[in-house]
């Protein structure tokens, strides 16, 4: 089932920014806003802001920003649909249900039916170990001599598969289920009717939400042939960089905790769990992935890495983890003594001296690099290697004042100036900034260039329009920046004059105003901005290239003749999902980043709203702008048309079509002037 686009919308007007965003962020008034610390970059003073009367959120640290669907999307990883059914919950709406396509309705279909037979495994296995004299005796025991008590068994629901060759695929073969499935989850191997996991305890891996996803099987006893763990293929419903053990029975406790620890094996994460301490997961013996770690992110910005007094991979696991400083996880990493893991360690010593351990023992990320690397000091051509690691790890913090702590640290620690320090780090982080600016623009381009192209090849299949002739090179893709506050203009690129700018770039202009300005007042009282709009080039919306802007344009033009408010609200909510789409496009460019980042010191994507007393200037500016191109089209048909003529003709219609001329001709130069453009 999928929801009705009537419920969505409903949603959609229903939905209240500061609600939504109060429920994970603590907000505090602060004029017509309110402010809180972004759950999506770590900072001290608060650059995240929620302004009611947008129905938006914005941070000026981090860039992120968008409708309460969005926020539910960035900050919960939900889907669109995810979204819309928390909401109708929170608010009590009841949803609209419309029958999914066929295509998609077998996708759900097939998704769920992983999910039952993985659930019906699970059973067989829990059943194996309690309820079979051989689960009892090997199995049972096996757990109880590890210390895991029947509670901690129940809650991980761990399991047991015995030696038999199909005594699985038998049953569930009698249950009903599809051989195929069988396979396609990794329970039954893919070349013979045999069971996958044999003669192994089991482990069921959760998702977020707590369903089984997938299995891993330890061996019994030592088998030197096989390997100690197995594990179910990747499916739809497991994908191995994407989740970790142990988070759904951890994320409370991470939550709670504002930390989350992480371990290297599925025992560990039992073990440590039976001992009261349940803030950890297990990142399965491989190293992380961006998407891990944006997991454990959605849950804390706190993360602990333990690892095992023995493991030898620690120096490139530790290169894997720039990645989680570029998230801006604050990591710590403790090592524990040699030959002991998590499990064996709080077994020996207790939770108590375990967690003190902990404390004491937890290096920061940076300085237990430093340590590693230390080692090779006295050799000048690896202390060098070795500095400008160190450096580009640094470089990879967002924040700047965590930055700069650091260098002092490890000036400090190596010995070598600060100053130099700072300057080779800030090179590795303007070449960041740079692009990330670099491609944040390209995709601003992007997106522009695709709509432009589709006004364009609307436009040339539609012969009652003139051609105009190209307002820049193919190639050149560059968008005009006529206003302020926008994304940053690449600095190699021209910037044409507003009135140069092709119709889509006038049009575009046209509609921010009325999304983000329509129901201000203008001048007086008496008119809105959007009445003033309707009512200056209503009559070119008809002709506007882009579909899009062309469709919001009339729909204004519609609201306006109803004696409806033209705001953020009226696109935001409307059931159309470009007008969403590009309601809050507009609205977040606004607030991009400056366009002298570069040369401020040290600290990029800041970002200042523009002042909102610039729209009267703004909207009667562009509405001159898209007048002016529309008078030079009627301008550029009538001389098409003169020019048809015989020269010495002195008919009315010649007459009627000069004194047109004339007056057009007038018009375009004194708007023209008006908007300081002298003509050749
Ligand atoms: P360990 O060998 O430390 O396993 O591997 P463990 O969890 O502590 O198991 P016990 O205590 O010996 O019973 C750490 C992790 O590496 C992965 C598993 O995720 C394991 O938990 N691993 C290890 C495999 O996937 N396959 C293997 O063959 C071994
Ligand atoms: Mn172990």
């Amino acid at each position: 089932m999928s929801i009705s686009k009537k419920s969505i919308q409903q949603v959609l007007e229903t939905a209240e920014i500061e609600d939504v965003v109060g429920e994970f962020v603590n907000l505090k008034k602060s004029g017509p806003r309110l402010k809180g610390l972004c759950p999506f970059h770590n900072e001290k003073t608060p650059s995240f802001t929620v302004t009611p009367n947008l129905n938006m959120y914005k941070c000026f640290g981090c860039g992120n920003g968008g409708d309460p669907v969005k926020f539910l999307r960035e900050h919960e990883k939900f889907t669109f649909i995810e979204a819309i059914e928390w909401l109708a919950n929170k608010y009590g709406i009841t949803l609209e249900k419309t029958v999914y396509s066929d295509e998609q309705q077998q996708k759900y279909k097939e998704e769920e039916s992983l999910y039952i037979v993985n659930s019906f495994a699970q059973d067989y296995f829990v059943k194996q170990l309690k309820e079979t004299d051989e689960g009892r005796k090997i199995a049972l025991q096996y757990f109880k001599e590890r210390g895991f008590t029947e509670a901690t068994i129940d809650k991980f629901g761990l399991g047991y598969t015995s030696d038999a060759k199909d005594n699985f695929l038998q049953t569930a073969l009698n249950h009903g289920f599809k051989e195929d499935t069988l396979k396609k989850l990794g329970l039954v191997s893919r070349n013979y009717p045999m069971d996958f996991f044999r003669n192994r305890v089991m482990f069921p891996i959760k998702s977020v939400s707590g369903k089984v996803i997938a299995f891993a099987g330890r061996i019994m006893g030592n088998h030197k042939k096989s390997p100690k763990y197995v594990n179910s293929p990747e499916t739809e419903i497991y994908i191995k960089s994407k989740i970790v053990y142990g988070i759904y029975e951890a994320k409370k406790a991470i939550r709670k905790q504002e930390e989350c620890l992480l371990v290297e094996g599925y025992t560990d994460v039992i073990s440590l769990h039976q001992n009261g301490i349940e803030n950890v997961v297990a990142s399965s013996g491989t190293s992380l992935t961006v998407e891990q770690l944006q997991l454990i992110k959605r849950n804390t910005p706190n993360l602990k890495i333990i690892y095992d007094g023995d493991s030898a991979g620690v120096n490139a696991a530790l290169r894997g983890l720039d990645l989680a400083l570029e998230q801006d996880l604050n990591v710590k990493i403790v090592m524990l003594p040699e030959g002991e893991d998590p499990d064996s360690f709080i077994k020996k010593v207790g939770a108590t001296v375990f967690r003190s351990f902990m404390d004491e023992n937890a290096d920061d990320f940076i300085f237990f690099k430093l340590k590693l690397l230390e080692k090779d000091a006295d050799d000048p051509v690896k202390k060098t290697a070795m500095i400008k690691d160190i450096i580009s790890s640094i470089g990879k913090i967002p924040d700047p004042l965590k930055r700069n702590l650091y260098i002092k640290e490890c000036a400090q620690k190596l010995q070598i100036d600060e100053g130099i320090l700072i300057g080779e780090t800030n090179k590795v982080v303007k070449a960041q900034v740079f692009n990330r600016q670099k491609e944040y623009n390209r995709q601003q381009r992007e997106k522009d260039r695709k709509r432009m192209m589709d006004a364009k090849s609307a436009k040339s299949s539609d012969p009652s329009f003139p051609p105009e002739p190209p307002p820049f090179m193919e190639g050149e893709e560059m968008p005009p920046e006529g206003y302020e506050g926008g994304p940053a203009p690449d600095e190699f690129a021209p910037t044409p004059k507003t009135q140069d700018r092709p119709s889509y770039f006038k049009e575009k202009e046209i509609i921010r105003i009325l999304v983000q300005h329509g129901d201000k007042k203008l001048l007086t009282e008496e008119m809105t901005v959007a009445e003033y709009v309707v009512a200056e080039i209503g009559e070119t919306f008809e002709g506007f290239e882009q579909e899009d802007y062309r469709a919001m344009a009339l729909f204004c033009q519609e609201c306006v003749g109803q004696s409806k408010p033209v705001n953020y609200k009226t696109f935001s909510t409307h059931e159309t999902d470009s007008f969403r789409e590009i309601a809050q496009e507009l609205v977040i460019s606004k607030y991009e980043m400056s366009p002298n980042w570069l040369e401020k010191k040290d600290m990029p994507l800041r970002s200042q709203p523009v002042p909102e007393e610039n729209f009267r200037k703004d909207t009667i500016r562009e509405v001159k702008n898209l007048k002016l191109a529309w008078l030079k089209k009627i301008q550029r048909d009538l001389g098409k048309k003169l020019a048809h003529l015989p020269k010495n003709d002195l008919s009315d219609e010649m007459m009627k079509l000069l004194k047109t001329k004339t007056n057009i001709d007038k018009a375009v130069k004194d708007l023209t002037k008006e908007l300081n453009q002298v003509i050749l």
